[in-house]
Parts: C-alpha cells; structure tokens; sequence
C-alpha cells in the first residue's frame, strides 16, 4: 500500500511533486539566499502565499489547513513578510493565493491581502493572478471583489459533482449548486479552472468521464485531474483501501484521451488547458524559476533553493 501511495504522491501537483528531495538538500542560511537573489535581481518571478484557513472537513484533505481564526492578524503577518522579500523579488509575473480556502477570509481582509501584495511587490500589467476557492465559500460578492482586485484566473476545487461520491469526499453542495455556481464565475472571470480527483472509492471511469463531460459543457479553461492521494491520518484512508495503480493508469489514460478530443492539451503532470489557460505559474515549477512562498507551510523555489515555511498560522504569526 506504502509503494502505491507514493507513485500517487509524484503524480500529485505543482504544490508538491518536489517534496521527495528535501531529505537530499543541504540547510542554508537565509542571508546567503539574500545575496544570491541581489545578484539575479531584476528577474521575473512568481508569487504564492498561502491562507491555510478553511471550514471544510473533507475526508480526503490532505493540505496545510485550520479552523479560521485571528485572520486579519494571519494577514498582515502575510504582509509583513513580504516586505522584507520586497528588495530582493520583483518584477512578479504571476501571483497564486492557495489554501485551504482562500475565499474563507473576509472580503476586507482579502482586499488588505491584495492592496498589500500591490503596494509591496511590483506586479506586472498583465500578471496572472489566480485564486483558490470552493463553491460553498464563493459569493456573488466575493466573486465581484475578487475581479475588483486584479485576479484573472479563478480555480474551483471541484473535485466530483457526482452526488454520492461527494458524500464520501465530505464535500458540501451538491452537484447541481456547483454547476450553478461555475456557470456564474464562467461570466464574471476570464479564466476558470477546476480540480478534479480520479480514485475515489466506489468511483469508476465512466463516472470521472461524466465529470470531465460536465466540465467541458460549462467551458472551463484548465483542469486539473488528481489521483487521490490516501494520506495516513485522512478519513477516508481509514475506511478505504487506494485501488491498485493500474486502475489509476487506465482512468487517466481515458481521461487524457477524453479532454484531447474535446480541445484540450496536456500542459503539465496533470493539469489540462483548452489554450485558454495558460497557467503561467505552474511554468515556474517546471522551469525552476524565482518563486517566492508566503505564509503558513508555503513552499518557495529561489535561486536553486527550497524554501518551506513553518506549518501552522500559530507558529508563522
Ligand atoms: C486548496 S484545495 C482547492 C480549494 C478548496 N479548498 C477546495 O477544496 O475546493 C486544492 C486541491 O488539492 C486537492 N487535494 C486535496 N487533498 C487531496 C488528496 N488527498 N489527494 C489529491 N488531491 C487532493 C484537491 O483537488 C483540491 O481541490
Ligand atoms: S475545502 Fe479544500 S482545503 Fe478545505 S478541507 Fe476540503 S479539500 Fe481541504
């Protein structure tokens, strides 16, 4: 179970296929980080800044996340970071705001976040910005907000709209609400992307097809299909038993063969655009490009170095 778990977690994402080398690097000082990225200033890096906060309980979750709380104080510690990068990070190309959720933060503390992020870091034009979030925590006022401030590219963690297998996921909504509610972001942002997982127990191809055939009708831009990964101290691993990897294989190879004849391309590990979406940021994972990582558990990549932050909003306050 051990083998098959791990080949799921190097099939994972941009947020963590290269957590595998860690244990191999060597612990640096961060003033040598200083001096190295003073050398290379000038160059174009990417952006992301973790909001671990999140009212969900998904039986599958396997991210850095809390219970909300002491939120406006979580970000401008997010801030004040950030201006200590200010000097040394910057033009920024692309911005990604990850969670949890980040959309469980109040529309004034989301507005301090990106006026914040504008006034700290210079932010090109015509920057991609994208933002997390989840049906059950997006207003129709969040929405107007979020497009107020700057951000572009909207992705949805979907997930399944299959009823039952959103049952066992713990996802709230149904699957009708959260067509409705992709249908209205289709309208208000330029870019819409969604996740959607393979491997869920009692799920078979047929029903991830379905999903994929839900999401193409709706037009979203870029999907990002993920094996579930069955974390020890999830749920759902305490109930259910990850299916063979083969199983896998062949759901992704059909998934795969599925979004190319609808028009889609296969732009990195798992994530798929229609030409729309052209997910700047995941580029700068591929390419080892500056990116810079805020906030609690935010993993950042400059000038040939990790950097991990500390897990918990507790402890990076
Ligand atoms: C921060 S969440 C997206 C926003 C929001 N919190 C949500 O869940 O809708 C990022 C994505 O990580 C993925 N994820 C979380 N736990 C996972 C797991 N155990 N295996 C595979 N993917 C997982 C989900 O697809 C989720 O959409
Ligand atoms: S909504 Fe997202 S972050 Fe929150 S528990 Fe579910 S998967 Fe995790």
């Amino acid at each position: 179970m051990d083998n098959n778990n791990t080949t799921r977690k190097w099939l994972k994402s941009h947020h963590d296929t290269l957590f595998p080398f860690f244990p191999f690097l060597k612990k640096r000082n961060i003033d040598w980080l200083f001096v190295r990225l003073m050398e290379r200033r000038g160059e174009k890096g990417a952006l992301y800044v973790h909001i671990p906060f999140c009212t969900g309980r998904c039986t599958f979750c396997i991210l850095t996340r809390e219970y909300p709380s002491e939120t406006t104080k979580y970000v401008k510690s997010v801030l004040k970071e950030a201006k200590t990068w200010s000097d040394y990070f910057s033009p920024v190309e692309t911005v990604y705001v990850g969670g949890g959720t980040p959309t469980s933060l109040s529309s004034e503390e989301l507005k301090l976040l990106f006026d914040g992020l504008g006034e700290i870091f210079q932010i090109e034009r015509d920057a991609e910005i994208s933002v997390e979030t989840t049906t059950s925590e997006l207003t129709e006022d969040k929405m107007n907000l979020l497009v107020e401030l700057g951000v572009n590219r909207l992705s949805v963690g979907v997930q399944t709209f299959n009823p039952g297998l959103r049952k066992v996921l713990g996802r709230r909504r149904g699957g009708k609400e959260v067509i409705k509610k992709l249908n209205r972001a289709r309208e208000v942002f330029p870019l819409l992307t969604i996740d959607v997982l393979y491997d869920v127990p009692g799920q078979d191809k047929r029903d991830v097809i379905t999903d994929l055939q839900k999401a193409v009708k709706i037009g979203i831009d870029g999907i990002s299909l993920y094996p579930l990964i069955f974390g020890p101290k999830t749920a759902i691993s305490r109930q259910f038993e990850p299916p063979p990897i083969e199983i896998a294989r062949d759901i992704f190879e059909t998934a795969k063969c599925f979004l190319e004849d609808n028009g889609y391309n296969h732009v990195n590990i798992n994530h798929f655009s229609n030409g729309r979406d052209k997910f700047r940021y995941s580029s700068y994972f591929n390419s080892l490009g500056n990116v810079l990582g805020l906030g609690a558990g935010a993993t950042g990549f400059m000038t040939d170095c990790f950097v991990k932050h500390k897990s918990t909003s507790e402890v990076f306050v």
